[in-house]
């Protein structure tokens, strides 16, 4: 989604723009725009398409000055256009804005400013923010941000440049990130912290309702009643190098490489003499003493929730339910004190989770986040918080942090249920998990073979049962969301209801086969596509290879695994698969089109 980026200091702003700019490319966007405060008067850029096309509209203009802001949209009010892009201004050009998020009652505001004369240049929500500031504006820029803020309705996380403040960022945030980056005399300001890494560590994290006035020599924040805070900075310690390609030719190939070394990350240190700790946190008491468990996400996050509800109903014996953060937040499910809602999401920031998280706390459940984003809203609301360690991800197709999320799942459900040797076999099973993804990992030029037969299929179908439905699902949303072939995955016992009629010579059939006690099921399954003409790819276990080898013609073989690990080892073949399908039909694969890394807004 939108990204944001913002410069005071001594430098030239505009590189410091561009680059922060090119490191949100990867949140998705359809244009870029950049504005600077350059001899006492506001001067700006924007353009629709990649930053590049801004990169050269720039080039020519002499946009110099040392505070300036800059942002990447991805239209929702308003298509991609020049005029859409942000910054927006006041019809003066005094004040220019940026702004992620959706202004809600952004058309009654616009009316009652056409009624006061304003005249509008675009079709954007965001547009009606500057006018209002303006329209409040007596000699008070922060008074005047805070008055438009109190009668806008919605999400945003902004930053105002004022002509009259040549070195001085009005910033603000409610539902959407933002976050304050400290240099040597110069201070940052960010939607994401990729974006801050080449230039600094501390970083604070801005709270909503917070408006924060940034300056070179630091930031004031202050509450939504105006009273100033003193918030502490925190150290990011992610590598910059963890956020740049080194080397590999996409973020996604990189990320998937990057598997087991985030496994490692995310398991080892929570190893403690044969059990697992997760420390300032009673894990057991947590999810022993709940009635009744949601796991709430969205997307691939959804899917690595969705392998729990196999392992975890089996092992608490009480229901667990996986529902998506969308409809979970409007389908009023019965909640209490005694149930634990357990929010699932890469980034911490995703709209629908964060909402689902707020819903679940009003009606007075106990909340748990699960998060690889430290510092991102779900992890600072949540009542409780498990980080996984997965590093930065960059690529908008999840990949890595699907692996830690699922790890982290299994974690909790050892953690809290497994004792003696069951525990003994599942720790050593975790030391050597790592290892196991790394030899799925260098098996890629199988895959790629697969790739370069299949790419050209207009649909193809994933199916398998039990906790291998729950992996289907996440090859298939890989595979549509990458390559854009029509991908489905089925339980493959429902075939018979309904999807079989689609089966025809030739189709594509990926089916999963990694549980035993289902193995002659989904045999069965695998000889019906067959027998239709289907050509049949079989993802199995080693003990799974003997009897899926006649009835596939692709067959991928992982090693044995424990249902709560099969997800980390059988997805990674999908996640190339969908890789290189990409890469065959020619697309860009980290950019897929109309997606965007983090869905901040609904
Ligand atoms: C798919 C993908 C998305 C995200 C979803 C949730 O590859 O990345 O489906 O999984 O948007 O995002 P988070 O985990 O950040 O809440």
């Amino acid at each position: 989604m939108c990204g944001i980026i913002g410069y005071t200091g001594n430098k030239n702003a505009l590189p410091i723009l561009i680059d922060g700019l090119e490191k949100l490319e990867y949140r998705g966007y359809d244009s870029a725009g950049v504005a600077v405060v350059s001899g006492g008067k506001i001067r700006f850029k924007k353009r629709k398409g990649r930053i590049d096309v801004l990169k050269d509209s720039v080039r020519s203009d002499n946009l110099t000055g040392t505070c300036g802001i800059g942002h990447t949209r991805w239209a929702t009010h308003g298509e991609p256009s020049d005029q859409n892009s942000h910054p927006h201004l006041s019809l003066d050009q005094r004040i220019a804005l940026v702004h992620n998020g959706i202004i809600e009652n952004y058309a009654k505001l616009k009316d009652q400013l056409k009624r006061l004369g304003h005249r509008f240049l675009s079709d954007t929500d965001t547009e009606v923010l500057v006018h209002l500031i303006d329209h409040h504006y007596s000699g008070d820029m922060i008074a005047a941000v805070n008055q438009a803020l109190l009668e806008a309705e919605g999400s945003y996380a902004i930053c105002v440049l004022d002509q009259n403040s040549p070195d001085r960022i009005i910033c603000a945030k409610k539902d959407s990130p933002l976050i304050i980056g400290e240099g040597n005399g110069e201070m940052f300001i960010a939607s994401d912290i990729p974006a801050l890494l080449p230039y600094t560590r501390k970083v604070y994290f801005l709270e909503d309702g917070e408006t924060a006035i940034v300056e070179k020599s630091g930031a004031q924040i202050f509450d939504r009643y105006g009273k100033r805070i003193f918030r502490k900075a925190y150290t990011v310690d992610w590598d910059i190098s963890a956020a740049e390609k080194a080397g590999y030719p996409h973020f996604m190939l990189k990320e998937i490489h990057e598997g087991a070394p985030a496994l490692k990350r995310t398991i080892f240190p929570r190893l403690k003499s044969g059990r697992i700790v997760f420390p300032d946190l009673d894990i057991k008491e947590l999810l022993c003493s709940a009635q009744k468990i949601f796991i709430i996400a969205c997307g691939t996050a959804y899917h690595a929730g969705l392998t729990a509800k196999y392992t975890w109903e089996r092992e608490f014996k009480i229901p667990i339910e996986v529902d998506l953060a969308s409809e979970f937040r409007y389908r009023d499910p019965y909640l209490s004190k005694n149930t634990l809602v357990i929010l699932l999401s890469q980034s911490g920031e995703t709209a629908d989770t964060l909402a689902s998280l707020r819903h679940a706390k009003a009606a007075g459940a106990k909340t748990l986040a699960i998060t690889n984003v430290v510092g991102s809203s779900l992890a600072r609301l949540a009542d409780n918080v498990i980080f996984t360690l997965a590093g930065p991800e960059i690529s908008v197709a999840a990949s890595k942090s699907y692996l830690t999320q699922v790890i982290c799942l299994a974690l909790m459900l050892i953690s809290s249920s497994f004792t003696g040797q069951k525990l003994t076999d599942a720790v050593n099973f975790l030391t050597a998990l790592p290892d196991l993804a790394q030899l799925v990992i260098k098996e890629q030029d199988q895959i790629k073979k697969l790739a370069h037969l299949y790419h050209s299929k207009k649909d193809i179908y994933f199916i398998g049962r039990g906790i291998d439905h729950a992996i289907a699902l996440e090859g298939a949303l890989k595979l549509k969301e990458l390559s854009y072939i029509h991908a489905d995955a089925y339980a493959a016992g429902e075939l018979k209801h309904g999807p079989i009629a689609l089966i025809e010579d030739s189709s594509l059939v990926i089916a999963l086969a990694t549980y035993p006690q289902l193995f002659d099921k989904i045999a069965g399954n695998i000889m019906e596509t067959r027998t239709r003409g289907a050509k049949t790819w079989v993802i199995t276990t080693k003990s799974g290879y003997k009897r899926f080898a006649d009835m596939s013609d692709h067959i991928t073989v992982i090693e044995d695994a424990p249902d709560w690990a099969i997800p980390i080892l059988a997805v990674i073949p999908m996640q190339y698969f969908a890789y290189y399908a990409c890469i065959e039909r020619g697309f860009d694969v980290d950019k897929p089109r109309n997606l965007a890394k983090s869905v901040t807004v609904e």
